[in-house]
C-alpha cells in the first residue's frame, strides 16, 4: 500500500494496483500548485464529509475518470443526482471492495455542501488490505476512537493536527494512543491561516511519546509499512 500526500487533507491511496483518491481539494490549494488534478488516476474518491476543503475537485475528477464515489448517503446521494458514480455507506458500515474493506466511521465535526445543504454527518475510514489503515478525517478527540483500537491492528493511523477545526498536535497524540497506533501521517496542516503550526514542534511532541509523526511535502508518498 502506497500513500501520497497531495496538500491539506487530500491523499492517494494505491493497493494492488487500484487507485484510491481522499478529499480531493488541489485546484483551490495554491500550496499544491505542482499537482496537476488531470492527471491523477481515480478508481474510487473516499469522501469524508462535503465540505469545500474536502470536496472541491470531487466532481471534475469522478466525471473524467468515472471513478465510484464512497462516502455517507447523503454525499453520494448528491453525486449521484450530477450523474456520477457512487457507493453509500453511513456510519459503522463496512464494505468489500475490489481493493479491499472498508469502514465508515465516526468523526465529530460538522458536514454541510459549500451551499449550506445538508451533507449528512462526517466521518472518517478503515481500509483493510495488504495494510490496514484509519484515515480519521476532520474530526476532535473522541472516545469512540477506542473501538478503532480494539477492532483493528493497524499500521498507519492519518490523523488531523492543524488545530482550530480539529484536533491539535496534542490531542492527535492521545488519539494515537486510543488506536493503539503509533505510526501516524499528520495532515489538515499549514494549507490556511487558522491551521498552521511549527513543524519541528509537533514532531518533537510525538518523539518525546516515543511516536512517529510523519509530515509528507506535497507530492511526497510513502509505503505502508
Ligand atoms: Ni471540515
Ligand atoms: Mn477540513
Amino acid at each position: 500500500m502506497k500513500v501520497t500526500f497531495y496538500g491539506h487533507a487530500s491523499l492517494g491511496i494505491e493497493i494492488n494496483g487500484k487507485h484510491i483518491l481522499v478529499d480531493p481539494f488541489i485546484s483551490g490549494n495554491e500550496k499544491a500548485a505542482s499537482i496537476d488534478i488531470d492527471e491523477l488516476r481515480a478508481d474510487y474518491i473516499l469522501v469524508t464529509h462535503a465540505h469545500q476543503d474536502h470536496i472541491l475537485d470531487v466532481e471534475a475528477i469522478a466525471k473524467r475518470t468515472g471513478a465510484v464515489i464512497v462516502s455517507n448517503y447523503e454525499i453520494v446521494v448528491h453525486y449521484q443526482n450530477l450523474g456520477l458514480n457512487g457507493h453509500p455507506m453511513n456510519h459503522g458500515g463496512s464494505w468489500q471492495f475490489d481493493f479491499g474493506r472498508v469502514k465508515y466511521v465516526n468523526a465529530i465535526h460538522t458536514s454541510s455542501f459549500p451551499d449550506g445543504t445538508y451533507g449528512g454527518q462526517p466521518g472518517g475510514f478503515v481500509i483493510e488490505a495488504d495494510k490496514t489503515i484509519y484515515i480519521a478525517g476532520d474530526t476532535a478527540l473522541t472516545y469512540d476512537m477506542k473501538l478503532i483500537g480494539k477492532q483493528f491492528d493497524l499500521d498507519l493511523v492519518i490523523l488531523p493536527i492543524g488545530d482550530n477545526f480539529t484536533m491539535g498536535v496534542e490531542d492527535a497524540i492521545i488519539a494515537s494512543n486510543y488506536v493503539k497506533c503509533d505510526n501516524v501521517l499528520g495532515y489538515h496542516y499549514d494549507t490556511f491561516g487558522y491551521i498552521e503550526i511549527d513543524k519541528p514542534k509537533a514532531k518533537a511532541k510525538f518523539d518525546s511519546q516515543l511516536k512517529s509523526l510523519k509530515l509528507l511535502n506535497i507530492g511526497e508518498s510513502m509505503m505502508v509499512k
